[in-house]
């Protein structure tokens, strides 16, 4: 396969740790001219040390930014757009997560997450899709879950929040299939970050009790980076998750019977 990610401009969002700083990591290592952005800084400048390792004298930036700020999205789009006159791949990749029954979710943390999660990735979307469309070329990453096909026990807040990155990310695919801009919608199931450290909670007692063991962030954006070059529509990430996906299509009921035992309620 020939090298497509040579010299296009990246902007991960999230990239300061997890599968973002991953995938920042193999965007560089295949040439590409990366940007990386989230909220803090000494943890962006290790993955930016990280990216000059593997790159190829191809140019990076950091810049110190909040998904959840719109304000704060288009003056980072302006900086990049100042230094490398387009966007040729957008990742949003940043989110968090939050746990709690659904009798327990507190709906000011969950608009927050709704702010990172959502809105985020659209106001990036909205930002790069006036960029893309002018040139008839670009590719949109969204990096959802299995939590935006299938709901789970104690991640209603968070499988809401995906279920909507989805249906977004759906629509767009289709209303920009006519200008040449790629969207893909990337669903890993469990991986080790610090996701899970970082989780809100809501409900006070709540552990995570599906006992699920977690893929590697560099696997995750190893699957990720192929899926761009392949320009593929969906991939599904993890073998357990790709089958409960598939189980849920079969039946629902089975399903949620499963999930009711492997959660223990
Ligand atoms: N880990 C999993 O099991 C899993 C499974 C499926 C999908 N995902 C999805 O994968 C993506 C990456 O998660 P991860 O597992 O790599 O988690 P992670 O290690 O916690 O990384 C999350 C990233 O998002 C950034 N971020 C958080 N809040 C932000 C904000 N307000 N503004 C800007 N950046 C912000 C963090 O950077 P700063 O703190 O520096 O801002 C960090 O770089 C998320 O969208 C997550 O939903 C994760």
């Amino acid at each position: 396969m020939t090298n497509s990610l040579k010299s296009k401009v990246v902007l991960v969002t999230g990239a300061s740790r997890g599968i973002g700083r991953a995938c920042a990591i193999r965007f560089a290592s295949k040439g590409a001219n990366v940007v990386i952005t989230s909220r803090n800084q000494i943890n962006l400048q290790e993955t930016l040390s990280e990216m000059k390792k593997v790159g190829n004298n191809n140019e990076m930036l950091l810049i110190e930014s909040d998904a959840t700020d719109q304000k704060k999205i288009k003056s980072l789009i302006r900086e990049v757009i100042d230094k490398y006159g387009t966007i040729d791949i957008l990742v949003n990749n940043a989110g968090q997560n939050i746990s709690g029954s659904i009798e327990d979710l507190d709906t000011t943390k969950l608009n927050y997450i709704f702010q990172l999660n959502v809105f985020g990735p659209l106001w990036f979307m909205q930002e790069v899709i006036p960029i893309m469309k002018n040139r008839k070329s670009g590719q949109i990453i969204n990096i959802s879950s299995i939590a935006g096909r299938r709901g789970f026990p104690f991640g209603g807040g968070y499988c809401a929040s995906k279920f909507a990155l989805n249906g977004l990310t759906e629509t767009a695919r289709v209303e920009l299939i006519k200008h040449n801009i790629h969207v893909l919608l990337v669903m890993p199931a469990g991986t080790d970050t610090h996701f899970n450290a970082d989780t809100i909670k809501c409900s006070k007692d709540f552990e995570d009790r599906s006992g699920i063991s977690l893929m590697s962030p560099d696997y995750v954006a190893d699957k990720i980076i192929k899926a761009v070059e392949r320009k593929s529509r969906t991939v599904v990430i993890g073998s357990k998750g790709k089958v409960i996906l598939s189980l849920n299509w079969l039946s629902g009921k089975i399903t949620d019977l499963l999930l009711k035992n492997v959660f223990k309620l």
